[in-house]
């Protein structure tokens, strides 16, 4: 099958705030945003802890494999997907295929943290902690990965534009004519395949802010029902070769962003 993508896909832990990101990077982008979730929700008619319960861990891993062979011929557009998409290698095989991937990267507690409403996370009600369920992805979460935003301690806006910044260098996005957001935080370059971008910014690790604060505010909006804002743009060139580092401005932590919460 040709795909016909290119899409721009946010991975990451739960609360690592892709929604919220990918959202705001569609806005800015003028493209549409899908979010997993609530697309697999829609079509499921019921929500992801029902599915859970109906249908087990692993239903809902054949939905979101089903999700991602759907999105091989849908135009260019933003993806969020859910914290475990990178479980199944088939999963992690579409994903590098769809486009380029944005590892949100976060910490257990802080990702939990970020949670408002962590019923509507069933795997945090279960008998595995958060920590090692990270612990065991986090392998997978690299493996996939294209761009890493490292989302530790600094808020949303702040992600979105280190993000869009990553991306843009890469020639994953066209040239910007708009300042992006305060703060250069933490994107390091992937590693899969080697048509796939590189690019990256990173603060010198001392300049990056440790615990102060209530960092970011993850996202989804209560109805999960990101939907489509304009046409997407073309992709331009690609732009690879080894792993590279360019120190940024230190981040400032931002305290403003909400919680997210989801139904
Ligand atoms: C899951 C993450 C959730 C959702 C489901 C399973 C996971 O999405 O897909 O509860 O396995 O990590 P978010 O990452 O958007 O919370």
């Amino acid at each position: 099958m040709d795909v016909l993508a290119n899409h721009i896909i946010f991975i990451g832990f739960m609360g690592s705030g892709k929604s919220s990101v990918a959202r705001r990077l569609a806005r800015f982008e003028k493209m549409n945003c899908i979010d997993m979730d609530s697309y697999i929700e829609r079509e499921a008619g019921m929500s992801v802890p029902r599915i859970f319960e109906l249908e087990g861990e692993e239903g809902f891993r054949v939905r979101e494999l089903d999700f991602l062979r759907s999105m091989l011929i849908r135009d260019r557009c933003v993806l969020s997907c859910g914290g475990g998409v990178v479980v199944r290698e088939q999963s992690r095989e579409l994903l590098k295929q769809l486009g380029t991937v944005v590892y949100l990267k976060v910490d257990a507690d802080e990702a939990v943290s970020r949670i408002s409403r962590p019923e509507t996370r069933p795997l945090l009600s279960g008998a595995v902690p958060p920590a090692e369920i990270l612990a065991s992805r986090l392998a997978y979460y690299e493996e996939t990965a294209d761009i890493t935003v490292d989302t530790r301690g600094i808020s949303m806006p702040q992600v979105t534009a280190a993000a869009q910044r990553a991306l843009r260098m890469a020639g994953k996005l066209p040239p910007s004519s708009r300042p992006q957001g305060s703060g250069r935080p933490h994107a390091t370059s992937g590693s899969s395949a080697a048509s796939r971008p590189r690019t990256a910014s990173k603060p010198p690790a001392a300049s990056r802010p440790q615990g102060s604060g209530k960092p970011s505010s993850p996202d989804r909006s209560p109805s999960r029902s990101d939907r489509p804002q304009a046409t997407g743009k073309p992709p331009s060139a690609d732009n690879t070769s080894s792993k590279q580092q360019i120190p940024g401005r230190s981040p400032r932590v931002r305290r403003s962003a909400r919680l997210e919460g989801r139904q």
